[in-house]
């Protein structure tokens, strides 16, 4: 049986990865996309989720972390740092692990998922919170890393950006060819402009944020490329504002952002693309979490929602073309992150005898 090898090997002559070079890997990628019939109904199109979740870490840094974490235990450099809403350093404390190296993380105090901060503590990372926002973090640790001898894992590292292309390439080949859209939550915006790249590598095109000419070296695979959707939550919305926002705020902490890294790229995958960026309100965003796990069947952490309160959003108003084809990518596991989910639910088990006529009766059957 095919055991899948992570997504440097499974993806290796397109990613700028040497033959004799390291490869630091938990098995990452090759995630499920999955057919979401409550959405495909509620949107007249045909619409699946892309699980990030299932990544090693819960979420869709581990794609980016894999290159990165591969490219820097090929030099000298002992210990990686990194900004971070939360995911990101779960990643990276835990490849960091496996590359041998040591991991400091720069987080926003007290708004990182507590799932988030724990997988960090047991990773072994050396934790700094800031009194400031998401951009506060990464200033500071673009800062270090210029000065001191320590490599900067954040999506501003190119080798971050191609780890997280293969997602595309994965879209691709589980449907045959590019969807007509594809919608993703919008924070730092490494991912969107990930996505666009490895579209359109795999259709024989490059991007600005492309490092070499694997596009044009071999055959497309791909005849198209999708639109690219991006969804902000409302109170951290840069993109559809068009300047960065000073105080960002939102229930999705892994999106409270409010002065993108990667914003030009982006910019260019919406337009380029004859895409858009949208925002939705928390309450949206709540909705589409609880909409995907009670119908879907999937367990998604709040950021993760906004790609699918987007779509929903974009149905309402009549501009989801009826019968396209839409990946929406849900980036990380509810899991992470259950006292959001849960919010002000107190559901306690009712506590019944040892029996198995108590559990018949408690379950009125
Ligand atoms: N969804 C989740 C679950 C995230 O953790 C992030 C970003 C995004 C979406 C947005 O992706 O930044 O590429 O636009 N999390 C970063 C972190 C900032 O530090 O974990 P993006």
């Amino acid at each position: 049986a095919h055991q899948w090898r992570g997504l440097i090997e499974e993806y290796r002559e397109r990613l700028p990865i040497g033959d004799g070079d390291p490869v630091v890997t938990l098995g990452e990628g090759g995630t499920p996309l999955v057919a979401a019939p409550a959405l495909s109904g509620r949107t007249g199109a045909e619409v699946y989720v892309k699980v990030e979740g299932a990544n090693p870490t819960g979420s869709f840094k581990d794609r980016g972390m894999t290159m990165a974490m591969s490219k820097v235990a090929a030099t000298d450099t002992k210990m990686v740092v990194c900004a971070s809403t939360g995911n990101t350093s779960a990643s990276a404390a835990a490849y960091a692990v496996r590359a041998g190296l040591g991991c400091a993380v720069v987080l926003p105090a007290g708004k990182i998922a507590a799932g988030k901060l724990a997988q960090a503590i047991v990773h072994g990372a050396t934790l700094v919170a800031v009194d400031g926002n998401f951009d506060d973090c990464l200033r500071i640790v673009r800062e270090l890393a210029e000065t001191y001898p320590v490599a900067l894992v954040n999506s501003v590292n190119p080798y971050r950006l191609q780890g997280q292309k293969t997602a595309a390439f994965e879209v691709v080949d589980a449907l045959g060819d590019a969807p007509d859209i594809h919608v993703l939550p919008v924070g730092n915006a490494g991912n969107i402009s990930a996505y666009w790249m490895g579209y359109n590598e795999y259709a024989g095109r490059t991007t600005a944020a492309s490092v070499d000419d694997v596009a044009t070296r071999l055959p497309a695979v791909a005849t198209r490329t999708p639109q690219m959707w991006g969804v902000q939550a409302e109170g951290a919305a840069p993109f559809v504002k068009g300047a960065p926002v000073e105080h960002p705020e939102t229930v999705a902490t892994a999106i409270r952002i409010g002065n993108p890294a990667s914003w030009a790229y982006a910019a260019a995958a919406r337009d380029d693309s004859g895409g858009r960026i949208d925002a939705v309100s928390d309450a949206q965003i709540l909705d589409a979490q609880a909409l995907l796990a009670a119908e879907v069947g999937v367990f998604v952490e709040p950021a993760s929602a906004a790609s699918v309160a987007g779509l929903l959003q974009a149905a309402e108003l009549g501009q989801v073309p009826a019968g396209a084809r839409i990946v929406c990518t849900v980036t990380g596991n509810g899991l992470k992150d259950t006292a959001t989910a849960l919010g002000e639910t107190r559901v306690e088990p009712r506590v019944i005898a040892p029996t198995l006529e108590a559990a018949v009766a408690a379950l009125a059957l």
